[in-house]
């Protein structure tokens, strides 16, 4: 690891795996079943996740790539010289690549991620590429209050970077109360730089969540593999199938795992029914119009200062301050 990379702090609020069979038990209680989208990414789940970044339908990705491509340099210059960029869940080396390549004189990265190894991973990369960038990594759940690690100098400010449109992953609420959490850490001179993917023909979208290689589906029920092999549950995979629609009114991918029959599936010591055609939710993503966006972000007290997007307008990425401090 590179000189210049602090050793890992961890703040110990990662729910233990203990935890998991209770999480599993309340979700598939609810009615209708729901199970939180954070349950896909154990390695496996991490790994179809970039497979799936590759796919053809997958525009996501690839669009905010050529985005950052072209305005990187731009973003930089908005942000300005000195700052401290705290990423939150630092999975794709890529993008944040781009970024640190453009920024004045940053004082320090802080990539935030739940899990460990592919902290390390990252660190390692970024490490390598920029051997003067001091970096402090924390392994924590960026859900939760974080103690971010004291910078080596003086920012001018800290930037929370949240590429990718994980943003969408989050219910309007929940999204809401996400970026206030950014708005507290950041500070009143700070900024949050987010990726956000666009309302667009549905179709495309649809196709997106629904790539014909099946690796989203491979990566959906991947969380049945995960919970028999950590809970010791046993769903029958052959059993359970991928459904990603896209409803319109709500502006958001709707992602189930549905039951291709009537079955009992034992969770610990209890056995949760299944009827035919019944459907565990298990993921929203959210497509925002910028107006949406900027509604959102007015929730949160905060304002869009920028907007970028790619030519053909499939994503955003965009620079949001405290709206306290936007003259009007
Ligand atoms: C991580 N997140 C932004 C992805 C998305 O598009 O909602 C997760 C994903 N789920 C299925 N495909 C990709």
């Amino acid at each position: 690891m590179n000189a210049q990379v602090s050793g890992l702090s961890d703040d110990d609020r990662r729910p233990p795996s203990n935890e998991l069979l209770e999480i599993a038990q309340r979700g598939l209680a609810l009615k209708p079943k729901r199970l939180p989208s954070w349950l896909f990414y154990d390695e496996r789940g991490s790994a179809l996740f970039d497979e799936i970044c590759e796919q053809p339908e997958y525009y996501l990705t690839r669009s905010e790539i050529v985005l950052m491509d072209e305005h990187a340099g731009n973003i930089a210059d908005t942000l300005g010289s000195d700052v401290r960029l705290v990423e939150y869940g630092s999975g794709n080396a890529r993008k944040t690549s781009m970024l640190l390549q453009h920024l004045h004189e940053p004082v320090a990265y802080v990539p935030v991620e739940i899990s460990a190894e592919p902290l390390r991973e990252s660190v390692e990369r970024l490490g390598a590429e920029f051997p003067s960038l001091p970096v402090q990594p924390l392994c924590a759940d960026f859900t939760k209050p974080l103690r971010l690690p004291i910078p080596p100098r003086a920012p001018r400010r800290t930037v929370v970077y949240f590429p990718g449109s994980t943003i969408g992953n989050f219910d309007n609420r929940d999204a809401a109360v996400l970026l206030r959490k950014m708005r507290n850490e950041m500070g009143d001179a700070g900024g949050i730089l987010i990726g956000v993917d666009l309302k667009k023909d549905h179709a495309v979208i649809e196709a997106a969540y629904n790539d014909r290689a099946g690796v989203t589906s491979r990566f959906t029920l991947n969380m049945l593999t995960r919970l028999n092999r950590d809970i010791g549950s046993n769903f029958d995979l052959t059993a359970f199938r991928h459904r990603a629609h896209y409803n319109p009114m709500a502006g958001r991918i709707e992602t189930h795992i549905v039951s291709a029959k009537s079955q009992q599936v034992k969770i610990g010591r209890a056995n949760v029914a299944f009827r035919e055609d019944e459907a565990i939710q298990v993921e929203y993503s959210c497509k925002y119009s910028l107006a949406d966006f900027e509604a959102l972000a007015a929730k949160a007290g905060l304002a869009v200062l920028r907007v970028w997007t790619d030519a053909q307008q499939m994503f955003s990425v965009q620079y949001l301050v405290r709206a306290s401090t936007v003259a009007r």
